[in-house]
């Protein structure tokens, strides 16, 4: 890399709009790209430097790629990245990261910090990988993240689109039919996901039969969800993802903090609300009629909300 120029690598943060946990099972889940928040990566050259160092501005963590923690995700991403560029061992780049997306909290800041990272190393080796490798390399630090994970985070925040999603499938970019707003807000409850992820396999190994029949009318509603996005019936999409809430407490991965939240947003016109992501914590989604958004917002801060990001679904947006 020229000594004096950078190399920069974006993601967006994402949602889960509806199939989240039993993702993980093989039912489909549709996310959303939420670009209101996102990851950045800068690679510079110090020409003075050694090795590649990363600086995590937010959480001010530094570490040494050489020496980090084999299971360190920040530095499995780099050894990822360099080894698929071929370049294994560059000397003095230095790496800034910053993120606007919540950690541990549903919003795919693990899987956007990742994307941004190999990017912009990518970029920074003179290179543009296609998003399909992005997206199977972020999905290798995701293991360290969530143990099983689906790949779902991973491949919409990499290809930036709404997607639905089968696990070990290649995505389907949806057709949006309509403009959504919907509005998501945080708990400000830190819940990681592997922990939820962990508690769900432990209820399905101890009762089978129960929890695939929970798993098959999620995947059943994520289908009907589509066709709704794809018709634009925005109306019908509603109580699709307030009986998806319903069962992913009987999951066990709400919590009250959700629920409070989720009650708010229906309370004050949402269309329809649940959690998202692994739940236990971090971020519920409400949809909202346009003229209402204001309120819900409102209403969500009130009922305790850390912080409340508007986001839109538009036509033609899925690239
Ligand atoms: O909590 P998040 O946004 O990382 O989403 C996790 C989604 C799960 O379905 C719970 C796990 C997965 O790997 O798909």
């Amino acid at each position: 890399m020229p000594e004096a120029s950078k190399a920069i690598g974006t993601a967006p943060g994402k949602a889960i709009l509806c199939g989240e946990h039993a993702v993980v099972y093989g039912r489909p889940a549709i996310a959303i790209p939420v670009t209101q928040v996102r990851a950045e990566a800068i690679v510079r050259q110090d020409p003075a430097g050694d090795g590649v160092h990363v600086l995590a501005e937010d959480i001010g963590a530094e570490i040494d790629v050489d020496t980090a923690p084999e299971d360190d995700p920040l530095a499995v991403a780099v050894r990822l990245a360099l080894a698929e560029l071929g370049v294994p061992r560059p000397q003095g780049w230095r790496i800034s990261l910053r993120s606007t997306i919540p950690i541990a909290s549903g919003m795919g800041s693990g899987a956007a910090v990742s994307v941004a990272l190999i990017r912009a190393l990518a970029r920074a080796a003179g290179h543009e990988l296609p998003t399909e490798r992005v997206s199977q390399l972020a999905f290798e630090v995701e293991r360290i993240h969530h143990g099983t994970p689906s790949g779902v985070d991973n491949t919409v925040v990499a290809y930036e689109q709404p997607v639905y999603f089968v696990r070990g499938q290649p995505p389907i970019p949806l057709q949006i039919g309509a403009r959504m707003t919907l509005i998501i807000a945080d708990t400000g409850i830190r819940s990681p996901t592997r922990e939820t992820v962990a508690a769900v396999r432990e209820r399905w190994q101890a009762d089978r039969r129960r929890y695939e029949r929970i798993f098959d009318e999620i995947g059943e509603l994520v289908d009907a969800v589509r066709v709704a996005i794809e018709g634009g019936h925005i109306d019908a999409i509603g109580p699709l993802l307030n009986r998806n809430h319903e069962l992913l407490s009987l999951l066990d991965v709400s919590c009250p903090a959700l629920d409070r939240l989720v009650d708010a947003a229906r309370a004050h016109g949402a269309l329809g609300a649940k959690l998202i992501g692994g739940g236990r914590g971090g971020n519920m989604i409400a949809l909202a009629p346009s003229e209402r958004v204001e309120r819900i917002a409102e209403a969500l801060r009130t009922a305790g909300a850390a912080r409340v990001v508007i986001t839109e679904v538009r036509p033609g947006a899925e690239g």
